[in-house]
């Protein structure tokens, strides 16, 4: 292994919006890469039902982010692996919450494998009082009228309320 050159990787995923989770795995990845580039997917599909869109997101994790100067946030939209080697990129970055979320983790990382077999896929584990927050439930709730001030930072906080509100 050539340690002279810096360990660049990519934390994937919809971040709609960052909660306290990413934010955490995100932290945890610093422990093991120089740079982490957090990549935030643009789809159609999920641009459809989800709350916030792309550009949105990405301006969310840098806000949440942005006090690390080793982690810089992107959208990318088409395939994770063309991304990350554009970006040079050999580490995929995925949390690990419970076992329910493997069966899909495990697939994708090998998909991603055969798609580019030079990528490696780390799982890392949030924080145990993380381990039940998802974006999708965070949308749930505050859409229903609960309170997420526990799973995700102020600054996202203020922008699904207004976000909310003007719906
Ligand atoms: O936060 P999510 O929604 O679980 O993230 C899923 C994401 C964005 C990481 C995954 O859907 C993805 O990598 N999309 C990019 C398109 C792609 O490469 N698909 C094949 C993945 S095996």
């Amino acid at each position: 292994m050539n340690r002279l050159r810096p360990i660049v990787a990519l934390y994937p995923g919809s971040f709609d919006p960052i909660t306290l989770g990413h934010e955490d795995i995100a932290r945890r990845a610093l422990r093991v890469a120089d740079k982490l580039i957090v990549a935030v997917a643009h789809s159609s599909t999920h641009d459809k039902r989800g709350l916030f869109g792309v550009d949105e997101r990405v301006r969310l994790a840098q806000a949440v982010l942005g006090d690390e100067d080793r982690i810089e946030v992107r959208s990318f939209e088409g395939l994770l692996v063309d991304f990350a080697r554009r970006e040079g990129a050999g580490l995929v970055v995925r949390g690990l919450r419970a076992v329910s979320d493997f069966e899909y983790e495990l697939q994708m990382a090998q998909m991603n494998q055969e798609l580019w077999p030079e990528i490696e896929t780390i799982f890392l584990v949030p924080e145990a009082r993380h381990s039940f927050i998802s974006s999708s439930l965070v949308r749930e709730v505050a859409s229903l009228g609960g309170d997420v001030s526990a799973f995700v930072s102020p600054a996202v906080l203020t922008q699904i309320g207004e976000k909310l509100g003007s719906n």
